[in-house]
């Protein structure tokens, strides 16, 4: 045995670096993981045909009109990635204060969930029930004349919506709005239709963040909203707990599962959540977030897929079951490469 100068310290106790040695063994001890399964993947919804924009500020993230979107759909399904949500791009002329064409039956969003169920019964299918996409201020709610965002009458509105997508055939409604109670509303009005299968996903944890800027100019929703913010309904950055009684209300009022928003910057929330409740519980990676990294890994200053891959675990490791991500597409290839 080597002899030390201290007789207590003859070798160190503990040698973590032996497991850390090889590949074997540094799988051996992986606690975490991810797979194509825990990947949600959100796209932007052009009407028309044979329509492709890029979205400048998400590099790599077309607005796609139905169908070219349907190949993506496919691509999903051979990866393995369990949802897609959509997101629409609403013709501005459809726009008012109170946001009408989100509960058209044969608006963007009820089509395309239509011939997505038809073509991929297999594949979930998650629309998002907040009306910012439709309004022509911006927000995802009706306005007061002092502008404040009145809470039951847009839940009044979310309900319908939710209703229409759902009778669409929806698998998965989404509401982002962070209204008081919608979520027991729109479980009520499901039951009473006997929608009894249509789940609900929370954007229970939502807060009002910056990271949603190119969002924003991918569904069009930017130049309307103007300076203005959603700071009377989305949370505060500083709060934590608060997030905890929101995720209460929201599983109490019938949420299958809840989500925290933005994502990584998130993460304790997330960790905190899935202590606390145990419940199916999902992040969202949002578009600055993706952002950041995809302008980061353009200009050569960061490894594109070994960021994403590990930004990708930390939402596991922190708790999170998936994450909703504009990375799930290259992300579900690259695992599937990797395997
Ligand atoms: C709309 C909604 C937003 C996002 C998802 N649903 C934007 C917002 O609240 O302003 C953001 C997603 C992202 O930034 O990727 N209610």
């Amino acid at each position: 045995m080597k002899q030390s100068a201290n007789p207590l310290l003859q070798f160190p106790a503990h040698r973590p670096r032996r497991m850390r040695r090889n590949d074997w063994s540094r799988r051996m001890m992986q606690e975490n993981s991810l797979s194509a399964n825990n990947l949600i993947y959100p796209v932007f919804l052009l009407d028309g045909k044979n329509q492709s924009e890029a979205v400048v500020s998400m590099p790599g993230v077309n607005r796609l009109s139905l169908d070219l979107l349907l190949p993506v759909a496919q691509e999903c399904v051979d990866l393995g990635i369990p949802v897609l949500a959509l997101f629409p791009v609403i013709d501005p002329a459809l726009k008012t204060p109170d946001g009408k064409e989100s509960i058209n039956p044969n608006g963007l969003v009820p089509k395309a969930v239509r011939e997505l169920k038809k073509q991929f019964p297999n594949l979930g299918i998650m629309t998002d029930v907040a009306l910012d996409p439709y309004t022509s201020h911006g927000q995802d709610g009706v306005l007061d004349s002092a502008g404040y965002i009145l809470n039951d009458e847009t839940t009044a509105i979310l309900v319908q919506q939710a209703l229409t997508q759902a009778e669409a055939g929806v698998d998965i409604v989404a509401p982002s709005d962070m209204m008081d109670g919608r979520i027991g509303k729109i479980r009520e009005a499901l039951e009473q239709k006997d929608l009894i299968h249509t789940m609900i996903m929370a954007y229970s944890a939502k807060y009002a963040s910056a990271f949603y800027g190119p969002f924003r100019d991918a569904v069009g929703s930017a130049k309307n909203l103007g300076k203005a913010d959603k700071k009377t309904y989305q949370m505060d950055a500083s709060n934590s707990d608060e997030a905890l009684r929101e995720i209460a209300l929201d599983i109490s009022e019938g949420a299958d599962m809840v989500m925290v928003k933005p994502g990584m910057p998130y993460l304790d929330i997330v960790r905190r959540v899935k202590d606390v409740f145990e419940y199916p519980t999902y992040a969202y990676q949002v578009s600055g977030e993706y952002a950041m990294l995809k302008a980061a890994a353009q200009n050569g200053w960061l490894d594109h897929d070994a960021v994403m891959i590990e930004s990708l675990l930390a939402f596991r490791r922190a708790g999170a079951d998936g994450v909703l991500t504009y990375f799930a597409l290259e992300a579900a290839r690259y695992l599937k490469a990797k395997a």
